[in-house]
C-alpha cells in the first residue's frame, strides 16, 4: 500500500485529525506507545490531543518516546525539546512521568546515551510514530546522507538544519550543532506512522518525499517502506502532489 494523503484547509483541522487517530490506538491498546515530535508542525495535533483529554481521554497507560534532543541543550533550557514537550503537552496531561522517554543531551556519555535510549525504543514498541519533515527531508534529525539503516545515534546537524532552528534561538551561534536521535530503522519498526507537513515552504519537500523514488538525501522518502504511512497536509503543503485539474497525482516524479 502506498503512503495515504491526507490534505486539510489548516493546521488546526490536520491536527485534530491526527489527534483522533491517535484516540484510537490509545483506545485499543492497554499500554499505547506513542512516537512523539517536536517543531512548529505537531504543536496543533498537542493541543487537539489536549482538548481529548479534557474531555475525558485518559492518558495515564500511555508510554511516549520522543524522536530526538539537541546535545549540549538540558532539559530546563527553554529550547530544548524536554522543555518543549512539558510547555506543549505534558503539563497538560496525565501522562505518567515515568513513562515519558527523551533523550538526554546532556549525558557525559552521549555513545552509551544511544544505548540506553535505544533499548527503551526496542522494549516498548512503538504503535503510533508522529513525524514532521525538515525542509532538506530529514525526520527526526536523521539528516540526508545519514546512515539510514541507523539505530539512535549522535548526528551532527546539517548547516541548512541549523540555519532552520535559529528562528528559535536568540541567535544562530546557540542552535546546537549535534544531536541524539532515533535512527530511521527505530523509526520505520512503529506499526504505524503519521508524517505531517504545512505550508508553501514545505511543498517541494513533499514533492520528492510522496512522489519521488526512495533516495538516501531525502530521509524522509524512506517511510515509502512502511505498510502504514499517513502524509497529513494542509493545502499549500500538499501543492506539490497535485496534477493540473487539482487531483492528487500519483505520477512519479523520479
Ligand atoms: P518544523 O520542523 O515542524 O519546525 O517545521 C520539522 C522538522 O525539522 O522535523
Amino acid at each position: 500500500m502506498g503512503m495515504r494523503i491526507r490534505i486539510f484547509d489548516t493546521p488546526h483541522d490536520a491536527g485534530i485529525h491526527v489527534a483522533s487517530l491517535a484516540e484510537r490506538v490509545i483506545l485499543q491498546n492497554q499500554r499505547p506507545v506513542l512516537g512523539l515530535a517536536t517543531g512548529s508542525t505537531p504543536i496543533q495535533f498537542y493541543h487537539a490531543l489536549i482538548n481529548l483529554h479534557k474531555s475525558g481521554l485518559d492518558l495515564a497507560d500511555v508510554v511516549t518516546i520522543n524522536l530526538d534532543e539537541y546535545a549540549s541543550l538540558s532539559p530546563h533550557d527553554a529550547q530544548s525539546y524536554h522543555f518543549y514537550m512539558n510547555k506543549y503537552f505534558f503539563e497538560h496531561v496525565n501522562v505518567a512521568p515515568e513513562n515519558i522517554h527523551i533523550p538526554n543531551g546532556i549525558a557525559s556519555d552521549l555513545a552509551k546515551e544511544c544505548l540506553r535510549y535505544d533499548a527503551i525504543v526496542q522494549r516498548n514498541p512503538i504503535d503510533f510514530q508522529v513525524v514532521g519533515i525538515g525542509m532538506n527531508g530529514h525526520i527526526g534529525f536523521n539528516e540526508p546522507n545519514d546512515l539510514l539503516l541507523s539505530r539512535t545515534h549522535v548526528v551532527a546537524l546539517k548547516n541548512e538544519t541549523i540555519e532552520s532552528n535559529a528562528r528559535f534561538f536568540d541567535d544562530i551561534s546557540r542552535v546546537p550543532q549535534y544531536a541524539i536521535t532515533m535512527g530511521v530503522q527505530s523509526i520505520l519498526q512503529a506499526k504505524q506512522i503519521v508524517l505531517m507537513a504545512f505550508g508553501m515552504d514545505k511543498s517541494c519537500i513533499v514533492q520528492e518525499t510522496v512522489l519521488g523514488g526512495v533516495r538516501t538525501d531525502v530521509p524522509a522518502s524512506v517511510l515509502q517502506l512502511h505498510h502504514d504511512v499517513t502524509v497529513v497536509l494542509d493545502k499549500e503543503s500538499a501543492s506539490g502532489l497535485m496534477d493540473k485539474r487539482g487531483n492528487l497525482s500519483t505520477q512519479q516524479t523520479s
